[in-house]
């Protein structure tokens, strides 16, 4: 039985406890959120005990890996202290708000050598696989994503202090799947907008930005985000080659060559396939299965860091 442990008791938590209540060779053991109420009810819920001390629980629950689902700003020592005691980590993008902060998680994972996933969970789409191969060896002309849609609940999610803003908690997902699909970004140059979002009370990021992208193998590239309408949810990227043009949708692929159109979906859960092939190198040991390891991570957290940089500076930032 693989013993599994959990940090922040929110939203995706909830997710990743229903995904891990359903194989039979994991047991739940712990949960641990700073607002106790919140770590009992999952406790309740999913079994295990409660914590609002994640070395208490580490030390108490001695669990085999632990799942990390706090917000940006909220990573405050549990990853150092888990990989002291050489406990494996899947760990929610984005890995951190600050370079500083995931700089040192990095290090702690490397030198305790435990086996580290993050939860870029498009990147286990069968679509995502199939769009990899079909771009593998063309010259990319253009590339470019979009996250629209509306506020998030939680209050830390409208800081900028707190989420480091829409492009760096949600479209962080779109920026990763880019440099997944189209390679490293070398310079970006990035605009943000405010006024729709008025009458929402403490609430200080941009309503909307546009970042231009250029890549490092010559590609032009655009992330788009916008979260003033909460009635419309609409993620996903486009990519122009000179004989072929892709868009994939969430886990939706059109490929378009020449007169012919194929549409594929994707059948598999990206959230429970993500958690799946985390468990499974767990158990065997063997890491090739996953698709966003922690330095990969820390990658496309620096892109939406120059980003932000950028759109503070007016200038272009390289990552
Ligand atoms: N992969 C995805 O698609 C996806 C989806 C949703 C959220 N996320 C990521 O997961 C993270 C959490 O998001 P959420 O929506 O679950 O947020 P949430 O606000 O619903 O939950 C976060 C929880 O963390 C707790 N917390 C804060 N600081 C803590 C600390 N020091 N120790 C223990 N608990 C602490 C909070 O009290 C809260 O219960 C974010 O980084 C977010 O970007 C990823």
């Amino acid at each position: 039985m693989l013993k599994v442990a959990f940090v922040g008791c929110g939203g995706i938590q909830g997710v990743h406890c229903t995904n891990l209540s359903r194989n039979p060779e994991v047991g739940i053991v712990g949960h641990c959120d700073i607002e106790p109420a919140r770590a009992e009810a999952a406790a309740a819920r999913y079994g295990g005990e409660s914590f609002t001390d994640f070395n208490a629980m580490f030390d108490k629950t001695k669990p085999h890996a632990a799942f990390i689902s706090v917000p940006p700003y909220a990573h405050c020592g549990m990853e150092e202290a888990a990989a002291e005691r050489g406990i494996h980590l899947f760990i929610e993008k984005p890995v951190a708000l600050t370079r500083d902060t995931a700089q040192r998680i990095a290090a702690a994972i490397r030198r305790s050598r435990i086996i580290c996933s993050v939860g870029y969970c498009f990147r286990y789409y069968e679509t995502v696989a199939t769009a990899r191969k079909e771009l593998k060896g063309r010259p990319i002309a253009l590339a470019t994503g979009y996250w629209r849609g509306g506020l998030q609940d939680a209050s830390w999610w409208r800081k900028l202090d707190k989420s480091g803003g829409q492009l760096h908690e949600q479209s962080t997902h779109i920026f990763d799947l880019l440099r997944y699909l189209c390679g490293e970004v070398k310079e970006v140059h990035a605009i943000g907008s405010t006024g729709c979002m008025s009458h929402v009370t403490d609430y200080d990021i941009h309503d909307s930005s546009v970042v231009s992208l250029r890549f490092k193998n010559g590609a032009s590239g655009a992330v788009f985000s916008s979260c003033v309408n909460g009635n419309h949810r609409a993620a996903g990227v486009n990519i122009v080659c000179p004989d072929l043009e892709l868009a994939l949708k969430e886990g939706k692929l059109i490929l378009r060559e020449g007169e012919r159109t194929t549409k594929i979906r994707s059948t598999l859960d990206c959230f429970e396939e993500e958690a799946r092939v985390f468990i499974d190198a767990v158990k065997t040991q063997k890491q090739n299965r996953i698709r966003s390891t922690y330095s990969d991570a820390v990658k496309s957290l620096l892109v939406t860091l120059a980003a932000n940089e950028s759109m503070r500076s007016g200038m272009p930032v390289k990552p």
